[in-house]
């Protein structure tokens, strides 16, 4: 029997790119209900999966409206999903991509760089507390959960990085610091973000995102130096193919088979991880980029897709 590829999301439009996943059974996480021994129920129909099967886990880490769209909160999906796991697990020996067993490091920054410390593409960092001990400035601070560029402020001094730090805090809880990594590109006067999709250690495509500020965006980013920008980073990545090869090959020795989007800072000979998010497909680059990418073809995607899953 040929191997199924089996989705298990919260919802289908959850902004992971589901539409990309070449899927032959879906179930929903809010409609399963684990029986005491394992079996899994899917709106009261038994699930049934083989050794062969390949599992794959899509839900979102951040973003706190899509939980809520499905009446739960990200611990109760977290755990919800372990437990859907772990019923898996006990019974069948299928490949998993995505694993929920990294879902809560991944929703939050300060966890993911935890969790990745001893490789040499994160940044030095610390939580920030009130009494940190921190000298390397310029910094980031920000909020351990948070997307979208919100809770997250560039600080000059120890002055700035207090003022900031407890302002976050106070809203948001857990934050951390890190240092600034200029992403300057002179010869195009702006700031750039690399953006690598990921499937295992296999890139699947990438971004290379222009900004005229530091803190960038697929929506918010300088549309008009796409183009240059996209072939200087051609170019790096050209001349630093074992640099990128070994940061890939490093993230999935730590994180475990699945689809990433990885976002990245290019510093001289060196690329520096500012965040891991879970991602199949980016839609948004689709939609609003003007580029020729394998993201733009969604059918070829798919087929690059299966190809990864299936191997
Ligand atoms: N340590 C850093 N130094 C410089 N720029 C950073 C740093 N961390 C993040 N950035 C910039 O801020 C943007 C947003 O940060 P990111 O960690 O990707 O969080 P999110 O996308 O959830 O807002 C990045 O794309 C990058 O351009
Ligand atoms: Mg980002």
């Amino acid at each position: 029997m040929s191997p199924s590829i089996v989705l298990f999301c919260e919802l289908m439009d959850n902004g992971k790119g589901n539409k990309a996943i070449p899927y032959d059974v879906v179930y929903y996480i809010p409609k399963i209900d684990i029986c005491t021994n394992g079996t899994l129920v899917h709106d009261g129909d038994i699930i049934e999966l083989s050794d062969s099967d390949v599992v794959v886990f899509s839900a979102n880490e951040d973003g706190m409206h899509f939980v809520k769209a499905i009446n739960s909160t990200i611990p109760k999906l977290c755990k919800k999903m372990q437990d859907i796991r772990r019923a898996i697990k006990s019974k069948h020996a299928v490949k998993m991509f995505n694993d929920p067993v990294h879902f809560e490091d991944i929703g939050n920054k300060l966890s993911t760089y935890n969790l990745l410390k001893q490789l040499p593409y994160v940044p030095r960092y610390a939580e920030y507390t009130r009494d940190v001990k921190w000298n390397i400035f310029p910094c980031v601070v920000s909020a351990s959960r948070a997307s979208g560029g919100r809770f997250r402020n560039l600080c000059n001094n120890q002055e700035e990085l207090h003022a900031n730090g407890r302002r976050i805090q106070k809203m948001k809880g857990s934050t951390f610091v890190v240092e600034y990594i200029d992403s300057t590109i002179d010869s195009f006067r702006c700031f750039h973000n690399l953006r690598l999709m990921v499937v295992d250690d296999v890139v699947v495509d990438w971004f290379c995102r222009p900004g005229n500020v530091w803190n960038i965006h697929t929506r918010t980013q300088n549309k008009d130096l796409i183009r240059d920008v996209d072939g200087w980073c051609e170019e790096w990545m050209n001349s630093h193919q074992e640099i990128v090869r070994r940061c890939v090959e490093d993230l999935y020795g730590i994180l475990g088979r699945g689809a990433y989007s990885y976002d990245l800072i290019i510093k001289d000979d060196m690329l520096y991880l500012c965040e891991v998010g879970y991602k199949f497909w980016d839609d948004t680059v689709a939609k609003l980029i003007d580029i020729d990418k394998p993201t733009k073809e969604l059918s070829a995607y798919q087929k690059t897709l299966k190809e990864c899953l299936l191997r």
